[in-house]
């Protein structure tokens, strides 16, 4: 997670729990009126704006129960010999209106599997968003691919389509653009751009459950679509994932990809494939899942619109754009990005940790990843030296420097999901306590806190 020693399922775990502000009693004061003097800040002794938890996550009730109990007295707990997995995708597939869905065991090999299925392979080239969670970059690499990076435009946190064309070559063969944080990407510049250099296109929309750009699902959008349904996500089963697709031809291939190579209509195992089949408990617990979705969806869109407008005029605060294009966004977190020049140089790392003493859990989230030694195991390794000629990867390395991603890098603050699952009145506590820090930023600068 960024410059922090804490991952970011780190953040994501303890952000429901109130952190610093659960052990601080007392009641949210009514903050920020015009004209009067700004109160201490929590990190430097004062009250924090907020002592209460915010919305926990998951969230379940006793209905999730049932199912999962039911997987387990029926003995049929995989997909071969029951039929939940089947309902799930079915019904899925239907809210994204998506042709087909294929449930796998979490993101991660959704991503692998899309990969595969569209004959992305050894010494073949991906355009990939460089900010992304790690398993965007390690499918790739995994596959002895390389994840080019196309720059990221720090207003909208996305891939910028401007940056795409220059990177592809004649070994590039897809474009893996993240709709990072539930924020559609510009679907109509990257297809276009992949229709006409003849590349195939998949979307990381493993945090984007029914964001949507033009009026369409994400997922829906390009050759395939790639879920997650881990812990912390919209629609959670611990761990899970699916392929949305719209290609019958290809949504079968990926169907026996994933079950070991057992093509519909044929006996036994006529291609070579994998197990990344997802079980029945999972499936139970998605389903019941699935009825909340689109309600909680509609709260966080609300109250992300909400917080915008009450942080907007704060200066050194600007909200994320969304593209051109997008009709919805999911978020899974709620990005903004941080001026610390307007804060009279307080770094971003201490508005942070005040912001967290306040009762506000918040987090940087990505670094440059591919600046951590990441890139530079993968390119020694043996299978990338056999994969690509010596000077490629040399090329390669003196070009991992994106300016639009580094700047948002080291600008950005994010607040998890479950904080826009509450009342209105929680996104007001986020604002008065940015306003709070505003206020009180020459005092946090010379108690060096
Ligand atoms: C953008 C993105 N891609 C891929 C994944 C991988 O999904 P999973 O954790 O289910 O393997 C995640 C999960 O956090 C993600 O956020």
């Amino acid at each position: 997670m960024g410059n922090s020693n804490f991952t970011r399922r780190q953040f994501l775990a303890t952000a429901s729990t109130g952190t610093l502000a659960a052990v601080v009693a007392g009641t949210v004061p009514a903050y920020a009126k015009a004209g009067r003097k700004a109160s201490q800040c929590a990190i430097l002794g004062g009250k924090p704006v907020r002592a209460k938890s915010f919305t926990r996550w998951p969230i379940w009730d006793k209905s999730a129960e049932g199912p999962v109990l039911e997987v387990l007295r029926s003995g049929k707990w995989f997909r071969g010999s029951g039929t939940v997995v089947s309902q799930f995708e079915e019904k899925y597939a239907a809210l994204l209106g998506a042709k087909r869905c294929v449930a796998v065991m979490n993101g991660t090999n959704a991503l692998a599997t899309a990969l595969h299925c569209l004959d992305v392979g050894v010494g073949d080239e991906v355009i990939v968003s460089p900010y992304t969670f790690i398993a965007t970059y390690n499918v790739v690499l995994n596959a002895t691919a390389l994840p080019v990076f196309a720059d990221t435009d720090p207003e909208t946190f996305l891939i910028n389509p401007d940056t795409i064309e220059s990177k592809i070559n004649e070994n590039t063969r897809a474009i893996l653009p993240v709709h990072i944080f539930g924020l559609p990407c510009n679907m109509t510049r990257i297809n276009a751009i992949a229709k006409q250099r003849n590349l195939k296109v998949i979307e990381d929309a493993c945090q984007a459950w029914l964001a949507e750009f033009g009026g369409k699902k994400c997922g829906t959008l390009g050759d395939l679509g790639c879920f997650s349904f881990q812990e912390s996500k919209h629609l959670p089963a611990g761990e899970g994932g699916a392929i949305t697709g719209n290609d019958e031809a290809l949504m079968d291939q990926v169907m026996a990809f994933h079950n070991c190579g057992r093509v519909k209509g044929k006996t036994g195992y006529t291609m070579i494939g994998h197990n990344r089949r997802m079980t029945e408990y999972q499936a139970a617990i998605l389903l019941n899942q699935m009825q909340r979705l689109e309600a909680d969806t509609a709260r966080r869109v609300e109250n992300a619109n909400y917080l915008t407008s009450k942080i907007k005029d704060i200066p050194g605060i600007v909200p994320h754009k969304l593209c051109e294009g997008a009709t919805k966004a999911a978020y899974h977190l709620y990005p903004l990005r941080y001026k610390s020049e307007q804060f009279n140089g307080l770094p971003r790392n201490r508005f942070l940790a005040a912001l967290s003493a306040e009762g506000i859990p918040c987090s940087s989230v990505y670094g440059p990843q591919y600046k951590d030694g990441l890139m530079e195991a993968a390119l020694t390794s043996k299978n990338f030296k056999r994969a690509f000629p010596k000077e490629r990867l040399d090329r390669y390395r003196d070009e991992l420097h994106y300016p639009g991603n580094e700047q948002l890098c080291q600008e950005a603050v994010c607040f998890t999901q479950n904080l826009l699952l509450g009342p209105k009145s929680d996104m007001d506590d986020i604002a008065n306590a940015i306003q709070k820090i505003y206020e009180n930023r020459d005092a946090l600068l010379k108690a060096k806190v």
